[in-house]
């Protein structure tokens, strides 16, 4: 059977192996795949040889930067920050399709990682890919693609670098057992996952700097209502869609339009290959959506109340 014991003990010695004395730089994005990925090579490299970098486009949560920097912090990990998010509003600034959005943040998030590893003088660049991106991208023979993962379908066919991903035959829950057994504490092992192409999925249409701080702050108050209600240890993703359709409001006697609507998605899941809505956070929907309501300019929040299959988790 598999164990992180094992997994730790075979790959250490085949990172080795095939990346000599030459560098690695790895992205960073604060969430478990990545940063477990970060203690593994911690132990596999020499400090000198790797360098972790956090590519802000601009679209992530507002958190990541600070889990980065503290994760290398707390690992000995040389780290930079690497702002790109002109770039990435400024490609996505004609694009409404949501497979087309996936495609090009992948684009640009691979030419940004190349660019970093061309200025650092890196020979490989490690993902924390799993099997799950793998298989959604349609990245196996068995396969059919149901969504292109930013860090699967977005690579080049011809690259500049070496693309090391050592946990690429991982499921979710191994990483999380990777992740304890490496020492990360729960704010990185049991972290929420969130997609690589972070809010552009999570705002229909026109990606915008407005509507993803707009979703962004929703995000926020979703997590914290669940969390302060003691809800989140059951929950596997909780967030905001702002959609593209705007309500009817009233304010005293005033009637108020165009104000947006926004869903409140909350899933429960082991794996994201499967996921019900969640019933055990019905109690925190009243709070949820009247703190919505006051705090952000949304007017109007529905509760999806769809699984997976037959919807996916994500709206795009
Ligand atoms: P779905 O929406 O397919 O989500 O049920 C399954 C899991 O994958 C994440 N996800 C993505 N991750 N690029 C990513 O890196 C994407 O385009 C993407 N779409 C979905 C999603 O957040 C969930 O964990």
């Amino acid at each position: 059977p598999w164990s992180p014991e094992k997994f730790v003990d075979e790959t250490i010695p085949q990172l080795r192996g095939a990346v000599g004395s030459d560098r690695v730089l790895l992205a960073l994005s604060g969430g478990v795949d990545s940063s477990s990925l970060c203690a593994l090579l911690a132990r596999a490299m020499q400090p000198d040889q790797l360098l972790a970098v956090y590519i802000d486009s601009g679209l992530m949560q507002e958190e990541t930067s600070k889990l980065t920097s503290e994760l290398c912090k707390r690992l000995g990990v040389s780290y930079v920050e690497w702002d790109a998010a002109t770039r990435f509003f400024s490609a996505l600034n004609v694009v409404k399709d949501p497979t087309e959005k996936c495609l090009v943040v992948g684009k640009i998030f691979a030419s940004e990682l190349t660019a970093v590893a061309q200025l650092h003088n890196c020979r490989f660049v490690a993902q924390g890919t799993i099997w799950s991106d793998v298989i959604e991208s349609g990245g196996t023979k068995f396969s059919s693609q149901i969504k292109p993962h930013h860090n699967v379908a977005g690579m080049p066919e011809v690259l500049s670098f070496e693309l090391l991903e050592p946990l690429r035959s991982l499921f979710k829950d191994q990483v999380r057992q990777l992740a304890s057994h490496l020492g990360l504490p729960k704010e990185y092992s049991a972290r929420r996952v969130f997609p690589g192409p972070g809010f552009a999925i999570r705002v229909k249409g026109l990606v915008t700097p407005k509507k993803v701080a707009v979703v962004r702050r929703a995000s926020q108050i979703v997590e914290e209502v669940l969390d302060q209600q003691g809800l989140g240890p059951s929950i596997w993703m909780a967030f905001a869609v702002l959609l593209e359709v705007d309500s009817l409001g009233v304010q005293g006697d005033h009637r108020v339009e165009n104000r947006w609507a926004l869903v409140v998605r909350i899933v429960e899941s082991t794996n994201s290959m499967t996921a019900r809505f969640s019933r055990s956070a019905y109690g925190a929907l009243e709070e949820i959506a009247s703190r919505l309501v006051h705090e952000t300019v949304v007017g109007r929040v529905v509760y999806d109340i769809t699984d997976k299959p037959p919807a996916t988790i994500e709206w795009e």
